[in-house]
């Protein structure tokens, strides 16, 4: 195995090469500029490094990659649109870019794509990957429902949250390990403690997503820091405050996240204190601790050499201390 960045380049090299600016320009420019965005390609690096984790050249899981890429990719384009977030990667987003319209075709168009990017795989693999990106894809639509659906409810209990964030989130992260695994050919047995170990770092990668969206440097973060809290998202921050407080500040806590100020600068200062003074602050961190030590053990469980597992671990604790 190589090290993550000759990975993180090799394909972005691939993506580059890739065509995705077809006519109409008008659906497929929103494609090549939310893919020419960047981001930290971490779920097609990770379907490149587990492919190689069993013992297959990582060019073979090339498409099954950028599949994921592209459907994670088609996923920000709507999320965008439902929690109104002007601002992607420190660009603009692609509804606030160009319009409403654009953003829901631009995003089918890309779904669709993430599909046909199995058509180079043989029956075999593309029935396995079709199968689990089926899946997938709808256990993230789940997510997001509840994700919105939370918007307005106002007893989430923490359970729900963490299912919430298993489905929007996680599981793609395992997904996208698990297809490296299928295109490698591993047994059913080490498919499933991949996806694990994939599904337990995604729902610690989402926890601390919810950290840094209140706390990230606005310089680095790429996202309208306080979105979340403008949006009466129920995340970590807010659950484990709510748990904390007690009688007046447990109903101030519960009126703010049912509000919608015009001027929401107030309201986000008053949230963070909140989440600071309470302890939820440092609560949301040991939680993002339990579930990166619960996927590094798992990893300790698969049977592949010690050094091949290091890269992953590194990997998994360079995304923890991540700023963006
Ligand atoms: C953003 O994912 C959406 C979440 C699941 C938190 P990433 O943080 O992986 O976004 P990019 O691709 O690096 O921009
Ligand atoms: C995103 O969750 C999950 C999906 C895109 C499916 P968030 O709404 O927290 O992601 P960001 O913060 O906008 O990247
Ligand atoms: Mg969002
Ligand atoms: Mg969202
Ligand atoms: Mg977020």
């Amino acid at each position: 195995m190589r090290n993550i960045q000759f990975y993180q380049e090799a394909f972005v090299a691939y993506l580059h090469d890739f065509k995705f600016d077809k006519e109409p320009a008008s659906l497929y420019d929103p494609v090549s500029y939310i893919l020419g965005l960047g981001g930290k390609r971490l779920r097609p690096v990770l379907t490149l490094m587990t492919a190689e984790l069993f013992d297959c050249d990582y060019q073979k899981a090339l498409n099954a990659a950028l599949s994921v890429e592209v459907f994670h990719n088609f996923s920000l384009i709507h999320d965008d649109i439902m929690d109104n977030a002007p601002l992607r990667r420190g660009k603009e987003t692609v509804h606030e870019k160009w319009d409403l319209n654009t953003g829901i075709l631009s995003g089918d168009a890309m779904l669709i794509m993430a599909y046909q990017l199995f058509e180079g795989y043989d029956a075999e693999v593309f029935q396995k990957l079709a199968k689990v990106f089926s899946k997938t894809a709808l256990e993230v639509c789940e997510g997001q429902q509840y994700d919105i659906d939370f918007e307005t409810k106002d007893d989430v209990f923490i359970a729900e949250y963490l299912k919430m964030i298993e489905q929007k989130t996680a599981v793609l992260v395992g997904a996208a390990m698990q297809m490296g695994a299928i295109v490698a050919g591993a047994s059913l047995e080490d498919q499933h403690k991949i996806y694990e170990f994939g599904k337990n770092l995604g729902i610690a990668f989402q926890l601390q997503d919810d950290y840094l969206d209140a706390f990230g440097d606005p310089k680095t973060f790429g996202k309208q820091v306080g979105g979340d809290i403008i949006e009466n998202k129920k995340t970590i921050l807010y659950l484990k405050a709510l748990e904390l407080s007690a009688g007046d500040h447990k109903m101030e806590l519960q009126h703010l996240f049912s509000i919608t100020p015009n001027d929401h600068s107030d309201k986000i200062e008053t949230a963070k204190q909140i989440f600071i003074s309470s302890g939820a602050a440092t609560a949301a961190q040991n939680e993002i601790k339990n579930f990166s030590d619960k996927a590094f053990l798992i990893l300790d469980d698969l049977s592949v050499e010690a050094n091949r597992k290091e890269i992953l671990k590194q990997f998994g604790e360079q995304l923890m201390n991540r700023v963006v």
